[in-house]
């Protein structure tokens, strides 16, 4: 394995090559450069502060990021941040309208205006880093440019110091960042001077206005994700996850850094719409012909497990054997379901795998009872897909060497979309160095950042989408690689199996205006039975289960429970089988952080339209406005809803199912009880 230096040095990975070579510049040290929305509401400013490089933004005058510094640790080169003057600025704009082959939107509006402004040392071997900032109506992002200098080529970042003052006192959702268990965490909600460090996205929401503000990134390609650390009151600064090359990132000029993004919205439905920035800011799709990337909706051989029905390992409990697999495949056939996910299918599995770091996985060579050919063949034959698996235990290492055989593996049996995995305590990234010595590294480091896209453009060559759990953040590369369909990153469906504590009703709420503003998210929703393992209740009701189809966006999206317990639910199972995987456009009805969340999404090409909604463990009543369906049109709304007396405490499976017909000028109350939600189908008709 190559280190990175070297990987560096060879040219690196796509977006290496951006930056323009340095010319000298005349530089002041009294100047501001501004660059505003096109709607002229949000405006950065640039300039320097005792001679230190020094933005803030504000919103119609008022200040959302109060003066905050910018700067850059750098090995053997010492700080970059003191005796700094700012050139000239140069500016650009654009405004125009691109499709995603699959989305939760087709269509995104991307209308920005950008300065890009050279900082120079005034002092010493006069080093420059240029600031690229582009402002939306929605938010702000800023990258750093390092272009070709003689006195700045192989650049070793210890530490990013771009802080961020948060204006006006404000709360916070956060989840930790640094610690043992990457980004599955529940979410803190503390004001924004008690968060200690955090992942991004971590919203912010102001007292006195309501403001809402995210902080995350976009496009991180071969760097280090940053976590957002406070320093003192509300101000934070990035810092870079770990590495274990001596700098956190290892680069060679010219090459840009991700985009630092603020998005800014008046209420948390508005946050999530200003969202888009973070697509905006990643580059158009790289892969050409995407009509091969597919949403799809999958149930899998997966939920047996987590409940200990069933094993990953061989022996007597193995659940991806031949003959369970051709039973998914029936129930897949019969219900319409795009595909069947099989885990646990390839050898590697006996003893502790997560002990041992993955060490024994093959990624193309099946347990003895899982005839792949014949599964494969079966699958074909009733139209249903396979969705492969891979689990790495972490060990990035031992998949980077086997992945060409593991993808041409699943290319041959027509797989067109693995769930990948990363199972290990953060800082268990396995890999070996150019001598054989087994290296340890971050899930969201910079090697682990150049793991992910050899995977996807691995993976892109044979028509094969993925979807990584465990992964890193999502940062909108999307829409660079579109076969980048899913991943997880939070704490899904899963802790409600076996989780301690399992996920309370305000996750989803939560995750709704965090996670879920940096992208798609498997979360596997679904789970009919209410049931975890050894019986445990999950604190969720019935229609709940159905609405999080809606809420939590993924365009591959699983049917997570077994088979036999949506025979037992037809009424809940009707909807699962309705709900479709791709958007034509997304509204967010209603929503507050933590509180509760009202999503309505109509189907990519076609005229129906699906709302779901949960709440947290309240009950409430919301009047839900119709006025997003076209007017003069009446829709038939099929309606699953809590029932009396349900609700988490009392009958979590009580669920009232009906119709009626609405039209844009309809206002129909509906009731959420404690921990529950609803869902709605619309088709045109009465
Ligand atoms: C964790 C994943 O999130 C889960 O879906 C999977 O079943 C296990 N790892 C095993 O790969
Ligand atoms: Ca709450």
């Amino acid at each position: 394995m190559p280190r990175l230096r070297d990987i560096a040095r060879a040219g690196g990975l796509p977006f290496a090559a951006l930056a323009t070579a340095a010319s000298p510049v005349a530089a002041r040290d009294d100047v501001t450069h501004r660059v505003c929305s096109p709607n002229e509401r949000i405006c950065f400013a640039l300039t320097t502060e005792n001679e230190i490089p020094t933005y803030s933004v504000t919103r119609d005058g008022k200040p959302v990021i109060a003066p905050s510094r910018l700067g850059f640790m750098l090995r053997g080169d010492g700080k970059f941040e003191h005796s700094t003057a700012l050139g000239d600025a140069t500016d650009a704009k654009a405004d125009r309208t691109w499709e995603q082959p699959w989305g939760e939107n087709r269509v995104t509006r991307e209308n920005y205006r950008e300065m890009r402004v050279p900082i120079v040392e005034l002092i010493g071997g006069k080093r420059r880093i240029d600031l690229i900032a582009r402002v939306f109506d929605s938010g702000v992002g800023f990258r750093f440019a390092f272009p070709d200098q003689p006195n700045l080529k192989d650049v070793g970042i210890d530490e990013e110091l771009t802080e961020f003052n948060i204006a006006g006192e404000a709360e916070a959702w956060w989840i930790t960042a640094g610690e043992w268990n990457r980004y599955e965490y529940l979410y803190n909600h503390t004001p924004a001077n008690q968060v200690g460090t955090a992942h991004t996205p971590i919203t912010f929401r102001r007292k006195d206005d309501g403001l809402h503000i995210a902080i995350h990134e976009a496009a991180l390609v071969d760097y280090a994700a940053f976590w957002l650390q406070r320093i003192d009151g509300q101000r934070f600064r990035t810092r870079l996850s770990n590495s274990s090359e001596p700098s956190k990132v290892q680069r060679t000029a010219p090459f840009e850094t991700p985009w630092r993004t603020i998005i800014i919205g008046d209420d948390a439905p508005g946050l999530y719409a200003s969202a888009d920035i973070i697509l905006n800011l990643n580059e158009p799709n790289r892969l050409g012909d995407v009509s091969w990337v597919k949403p799809l909706k999958y149930i899998g051989i997966w939920w047996a497990m987590h409940l200990d029905e069933w094993s990953w390992n061989s022996g007597p409990k193995h659940g991806a054997t031949t003959k369970h697999a051709m039973q998914y495949i029936d129930f897949a056939a019969k219900h319409g379901f795009d595909a069947v996910l099989f885990e646990g299918w390839n050898t590697g599995w006996d003893g502790n795998w997560i002990g041992d770091h993955g060490r024994n996985f093959n990624f193309a060579e099946a347990y003895p009872d899982f005839d792949m050919d014949k599964v494969a063949a079966y699958a074909k034959s009733k139209g249903v897909a396979i969705m492969g698996h891979h689990e790495t235990a972490g060990n990035s290492g031992l998949y980077a060497e086997q992945l060409d055989a593991a993808m041409d593996y699943y290319a041959k049996h027509g797989v067109p979309s693995v769930k990948t995995g990363y199972v290990a305590d953060a800082g268990g990234v396995l890999h070996k160095d150019a001598s054989g010595n087994e290296i340890w590294d971050w899930h969201d480091g910079q090697w682990q950042s150049r793991h992910h896209l050899e995977v996807v453009l691995a993976a892109a060559k044979r028509h094969i989408s993925i979807n990584a759990h465990e992964p890193i953040k999502d940062t909108g590369l999307r829409r660079t690689y579109p076969n980048w369909i899913s991943r997880e990153g939070a704490r899904g469906m899963e802790y409600q199996a076996w989780g301690d504590p399992p996920n309370p009703p305000e996750h989803e709420t939560n995750l709704a205006f965090t996670r879920m503003l940096s992208g798609p998210m498997d979360f596997t929703p679904g789970i009919v039975s209410l049931t975890g393992k050894g019986g445990r209740e999950i604190p969720s009701t019935l229609a709940r289960q159905l609405a999080n189809f809606v809420v939590i966006y993924s365009p591959v999206q699983m049917a997570a429970d077994l088979p036999e317990n949506y025979e037992k639910h037809p009424a809940a199972f009707e909807f699962i089988k309705r709900v479709p995987a791709d958007w034509e456009q997304t509204r967010v009805l209603a929503g507050a952080i933590g509180d509760y969340a009202v999503f309505a999404r109509q189907r990519r090409g076609g005229q129906d339209w699906y709302v779901g909604g949960v709440t947290d463990e309240q009950a409430r009543e919301l009047t839900l406005d119709f006025a997003f369906l076209p007017k003069g049109k009446s829709y038939r709304a099929k309606i699953w809803r809590d029932g009396p007396g349900g609700g988490v405490g009392g009958d979590r499976f009580a669920m009232v199912v009906e119709e009626q017909t609405v039209t844009s000028a309809t206002k129909l109350p509906v009731r959420m009880e404690a921990g529950g939600g609803f869902a709605i189908a619309l088709t045109p008709g009465r």
